[in-house]
């Protein structure tokens, strides 16, 4: 049986988000949704975080570098055991408020920061992790598009953030590939650069094909002596985030600015005609606006090639509750022949064969 909901708003009690759930539209199947130990694992770990820098990378785009302590701010957070070791794929929800809607109490000691209206948490993949002096350093990418990126845009060193997380699954290294390509689009990059280190470590060979409207705004750092190619055929270490990280990469820009004139997926096209490989031999993984990664997942699929989808849908709790980032997928037992998953707890990352991009009717 399907049942029709919605979740249409949320008051914030100053406590976890509590969705005053509204059920109009939404429809969800009544299968049971797939287990996740990753969700098992979460429960509500929220930690401090110290800003570290809020650098501008590009036009809208900045590098948030904070520092999470061990320390949690309520009984369940796990006091003192540590920010967990993040996987690729994985992102951290972010408070704009200066008091941490925690599980279980307040944070009082954190500096007042205007969060100009905001009141949900925010999603961002992690970017980068690093372990350091202080506890762990997490980077998130983010452009500025809202009230709440709008509010990180303000934050500076010192500043403190709530961080819950590290949340939802990872990327998977498949054992029976030997080489990668990361399809980014906009702000899909933030987390190809965390798998780019995975892959490296773990012996892949990668190539980046990175896409952006126009040159300003790609948050990359280019090097002037090695361009990206204009037709797409060749990846070039032209991109110093990706070369640190052992990948090459193709860039495509809307307007022509950079690279090849067109969209990442004529740029994976042109890349993937001009160096032929064997499907069984390399995995795609994408990240960026939903008709992008639709058109990613198709071409895979024509061509037999396994790939992974990172989605971002708008999470209001992150943590199962709301019910708010659903995910269509398909699902054989099912007696409609598909499922709702969800985005916070058993995403981002998706199998591409089993997302249904277009709503399926009920
Ligand atoms: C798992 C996950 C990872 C993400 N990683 C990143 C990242 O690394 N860098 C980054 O910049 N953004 C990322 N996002 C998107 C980010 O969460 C939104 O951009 C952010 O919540 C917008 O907040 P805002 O208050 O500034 O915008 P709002 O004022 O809430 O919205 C402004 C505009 O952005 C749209 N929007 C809001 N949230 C999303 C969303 N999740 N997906 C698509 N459109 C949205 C709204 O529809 C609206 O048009 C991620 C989202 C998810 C779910
Ligand atoms: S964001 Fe609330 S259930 Fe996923």
């Amino acid at each position: 049986m399907a049942v029709s909901s919605a979740v249409a708003g949320f008051r914030d009690l100053g406590f976890a988000p509590v969705p005053e759930v509204i059920f109009t539209h939404l429809v969800y199947n009544t299968a049971p949704m797939k287990d996740s130990e990753q969700a098992q694992d979460n429960g509500c770990a929220i930690r401090r975080g110290e800003v570290v820098s809020n650098v501008s990378l590009c036009r809208e785009h900045y590098r948030l570098t904070i520092v999470v302590s061990g320390e949690g701010l309520g009984e369940r957070s796990e006091l003192g055991s540590g920010f967990p070791v993040p996987v690729a794929g994985q992102f951290v929800h972010l408070s704009p408020q200066r008091r941490a809607p925690s599980c279980d109490r307040m944070d009082e000691s954190a500096p007042a920061i205007d969060s100009g209206g905001a009141m949900l948490r925010r999603a961002f993949s992690i970017a980068g992790y690093r372990t350091t002096a202080n506890g762990a350093e997490v980077d998130v990418i983010y452009r500025v598009v809202g009230v709440g990126t709008r509010w990180m845009a303000t934050l500076r060193a010192g500043d403190s953030v709530s961080v819950l997380g590290p949340q939802g699954n990872a990327f998977p290294i498949v054992e029976d590939a030997t080489s990668a390509l990361l399809v980014a689009g906009g702000v899909g990059l933030p987390p190809m650069l965390f798998l780019a280190e995975a892959l490296r470590d773990a012996g892949r060979q990668t190539v980046a094909i990175c896409g952006a409207q126009t040159v300003d705004l790609l948050a990359l750092t280019m090097d002037e002596r090695v361009p990206p190619s204009p037709s797409g055929r060749e990846a070039t270490a032209s991109a110093d985030e990706f070369t640190e990280r052992g990948a090459n990469v193709v860039i495509s820009t809307d307007d022509g600015s950079l690279g090849l004139r067109g969209h990442v997926g004529e740029a994976l096209t042109a890349y993937c005609d001009a160096n032929p490989v064997e499907p069984d031999d390399v995995v795609v993984y994408t990240c960026g606006p939903e008709r992008m990664m639709e058109f990613v997942a198709e071409f895979c699929d024509v061509r037999g090639i396994r790939c992974y989808v990172c989605m971002e849908r708008a999470m209001a709790c992150g943590t199962g509750m709301c019910q708010s980032c659903v995910v269509p997928v398909r699902d054989e037992v099912d007696a409609e022949g598909w499922r709702y998953q969800l985005c916070c707890m058993d995403g981002p990352v998706f199998d591409a064969s089993d997302v249904l991009f277009a709503q399926p009717s009920s």
